[in-house]
């Protein structure tokens, strides 16, 4: 008989997580779980600990603390191909593609690295291989029409502007049909119309039963499509709950507003206005 780690809805669960990076802790006893189909935010102030708690579940960092628990298996200090292989994909804070090549080629990446194939069986070309062809190109085919880029297909990637780019990386995560998605900041650079195509992406994706872990700065993407909110300041969380609990929580207030931040994009831009909302 096996043991389940994860309650039935549970899919990702972050237990006592931390990291030190010589005397820093980055990320100190950090727990919090994304069920099965949900929306997580988590925010916070820049170097609050965001991006490397977004390392240490995708295996890019080891943590030196606790355990993370994905679909049932301990994935604590997983190597990163590894952690893909059982679902997870992630896009980056600074865009990371393959500049030079189209944007075919770099949804085809994402799409490679679920491919079931062993190289062998390009040589025979068996029927299971033509079939997993087909329904690959399907896959890209229509996952390049959801996200408004199949007329820059054969675009180089560097060529285009840089809402489009964004676009591409989460095509290229989602072509890996990840159960769970994990997008770094996914709305910065975006205008208005953009940040809204987002958001219904994000949705649909959800819709999919894809659960996806978020860190956006952007409080109307963050306010309008999650499910639960986890705010953590200095490594450590300071609060956790429905996005009206989080706009309203004194200590997210004080996190965000209380402090000099010279950089205006790291404070909400709508929390007074909709506070007690
Ligand atoms: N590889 C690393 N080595 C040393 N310090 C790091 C490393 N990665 C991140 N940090 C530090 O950890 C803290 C959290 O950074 P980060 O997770 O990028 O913050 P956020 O994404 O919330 O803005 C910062 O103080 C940052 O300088
Ligand atoms: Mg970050």
């Amino acid at each position: 008989m096996t043991v389940s780690l994860t309650s039935p809805d549970e899919l990702l669960r972050l237990d006592g997580v931390g990291i030190r990076f010589g005397g820093l802790q980055a990320v100190d006893d950090l727990s919090f779980s994304v069920g099965q189909g949900q929306i997580v935010g988590l925010i916070g102030p820049n170097g609050a600990g965001k991006t490397t708690a977004f390392n240490m579940i995708t295996g890019v960092y080891k943590p030196t603390e606790g355990r993370i628990i994905f679909d049932g298996r301990d994935i604590t200090g997983w190597a990163p191909h590894r952690i893909a292989r059982v679902g997870i994909f992630r896009t980056f804070q600074t865009i990371r593609l393959f500049y030079g090549q189209s944007v075919l080629v770099n949804v085809l990446a994402g799409l490679h690295l679920k491919t079931r194939q062993q190289w062998w069986q390009g040589l025979l070309r068996t029927p299971s291989q033509r079939q997993e062809e087909t329904e690959l190109r399907a896959t890209v085919t229509e996952l390049l029409a959801r996200l408004q880029l199949d007329h820059l297909a054969y675009e180089d990637v560097a060529s285009l502007p840089y809402g489009v780019q964004r676009r591409v990386e989460l095509a290229r995560a989602l072509a890996a049909r990840p159960k769970l998605l994990i997008l770094d900041e996914p709305a910065a650079g975006l205008n208005d119309q953009e940040s809204a195509a987002l958001n219904r992406t994000i949705l649909d994706v959800r819709d999919e039963g894809i659960s996806v872990l978020l860190v956006e700065h952007d409080m109307n993407v963050v306010m309008n499509v999650t499910d639960s909110i986890v705010c953590i300041n200095f490594g450590r969380k300071i609060a956790e709950g429905r996005p009206e609990q989080i706009r309203a929580h004194p200590e997210v207030i004080e996190a965000y507003l209380g402090k000099d931040e010279d950089e205006d994009a790291e404070q909400p831009q709508d929390t007074a206005a909709r506070g007690g909302a």
